[in-house]
């Protein structure tokens, strides 16, 4: 089939890569121009495992603008949606790829939109512009870090839209539905991916809900934590367990400082404002929201309580999560900006980053772990970079003015930190005898 896609993003990228590989001709249009320029001359912009060799795949061009956007059969659209200030997602960049569809694209082209957009958007759009095009809702499900895998093996397909359109979508899909098509070294079981089709309005819906409960399972588990520090349990022994129940699942159970990213806090606030936009009162979901700022703001007080006023803080990991060099709405940064406001200084390390990122508070960002924490009053792990549990921590607790460690992430071995010299303690377990509760975990006091 001839299919172009708009947005060379995380969803919009691996899309156009894994559909030409599965034998699909794609034109991936991309406006922003040092992306461009790199997928021109087939470079990974994101650093994602597996994304470089899939760039040399045939059948596939990067454009500022499809001229020949008329011969695409199937258009994917996987622009930006960014949040507004009252959380409500900006469908702004959908809109005008929108606009261009229906001046340019041929009638009866099927309109696939990957965007995360606010329900309703496909009917709306479909009942406006793209009247002529069959718009269809197919959000993805990829994890940063590992969104070839997740594009290859997929624990589900979702669309829904006009049923004219489903034979379209199954099509575009076939290929990869099949996971005999993967690229060697792509988990591959079970053979055969489900395709679930919907309406547009429940697909859109889904993807917000999938994102909203991991949000509020990694939310309750970091409650759980918080409850088993204070109570003498281990945090990581409980939660490993329970997950073992597969109407649980084990998934996002590691307790931490608190979840971030591009899409959790993003989608989480869009389907709190779709909520209020009916009237509706989603209890769970802002009590979800609330405890992942209560968590990163006790975590804050806790480091400043032991650091003192003026203090200095190493801080290892600015990334969100591990396996990516992405620091939107990074609860490191989170933590970092709280610290700055207690007036404490920040000097961090995080092994992808060489510059401190855009929107970061005034920190200095070293080229080792060692140099962040040199005369470091207070050490605090904020992302579980594998490489921070091989740390020297002799070493590093020998370059310290201070003795305190705060594992954010439960990536130290807390024997290990002890027999080092350092007074521990990390999310999930009871501090170092001696060293306080952190401030604010264990108070029923007022949050925020
Ligand atoms: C998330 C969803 O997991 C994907 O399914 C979805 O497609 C994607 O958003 C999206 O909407 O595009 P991602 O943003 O890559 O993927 O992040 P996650 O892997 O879900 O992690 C989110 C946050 O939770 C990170 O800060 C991570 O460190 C934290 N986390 C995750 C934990 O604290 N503990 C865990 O056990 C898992």
């Amino acid at each position: 089939m001839r299919v172009t896609v708009i947005g060379a993003g995380y969803v919009g990228l691996t899309s156009t890569l894994a559909l030409a590989h599965v034998g699909h001709d794609v034109v991936c249009v991309e406006t922003e121009p040092s992306r461009l320029v790199k997928l021109k001359r087939r470079e990974d912009p994101l650093g994602e495992p597996g994304l470089g060799a899939l760039l040399s795949v045939e059948r596939v061009s990067f454009v500022v603008r499809d001229s020949h956007l008329k011969e695409a059969e199937v258009i994917i659209v996987a622009v930006g949606t960014p949040a507004l200030p009252n959380g409500h997602p900006d469908t702004s960049q959908i809109d005008d790829a929108a606009r261009s569809i229906s001046s340019h694209a041929s009638a009866g082209a099927a309109v696939l939109v990957r965007s995360t957009v606010p329900v309703g958007t496909c009917d709306r759009l479909q009942a406006g512009s793209l009247r002529r095009q069959f718009v269809i809702s197919n959000p993805e499900f990829l994890r940063e870090g590992r969104a070839v895998q997740d594009t290859f093996a997929p624990d589900r397909i979702v669309a829904g839209g006009p049923e004219a359109a489903r034979p379209t979508v199954v099509a575009l899909y076939s290929g990869i539905l099949d996971r005999r098509n993967a690229p060697s070294g792509i988990v591959s079981a079970p053979a055969e991916v489900p395709f679930l089709w919907m309406t547009a309005r429940s697909a859109e819906l889904t993807k917000y809900a999938a994102n909203a409960f991991l949000a509020t399972k990694l939310s309750f588990a970091n409650e759980i934590a918080n409850l088993a520090a204070l109570a003498g349990a281990d945090a990581h022994a409980v939660l490993g367990a329970v997950g073992l129940d597969p109407r649980i699942g084990r998934g996002h159970l590691s307790p931490s400082l608190g979840w971030g990213g591009g899409c959790l806090p993003k989608d989480t606030r869009a389907l709190q404002a779709l909520a209020a936009e009916h009237s509706y009162d989603f209890r769970v979901l802002s009590a979800a929201i609330e405890q992942n700022e209560h968590q990163i703001t006790a975590f804050a007080h806790a480091i400043a309580g032991e650091a003192g006023a003026g203090g200095r803080i190493g801080l290892l990991g600015l990334t969100f999560k591990a396996g990516t060099v992405d620091t939107r709405e990074s609860p490191a940064l989170g933590l970092a900006r709280r610290l700055v406001a207690l007036r404490l200084s920040v000097v961090a390390y995080d092994p992808m980053l060489s510059e401190p990122p855009s929107g970061a508070p005034e920190m200095t960002l070293c080229a080792d772990a060692f140099s962040a924490c040199t005369d470091a009053d207070v050490v605090a792990v904020a992302t579980e970079w594998p490489v921070f549990s091989t740390l020297d921590l002799v070493r590093l607790r020998g370059v310290m003015r201070g003795d305190a460690l705060f594992d954010g992430r439960g990536v130290i071995d807390r024997d290990r930190a002890e027999s080092a010299g350092f007074r521990y303690w990390g999310v999930g377990l009871a501090p170092t005898p001696g060293m306080p509760v952190p401030v604010g975990l264990g108070a029923a006091e007022s949050r925020g």
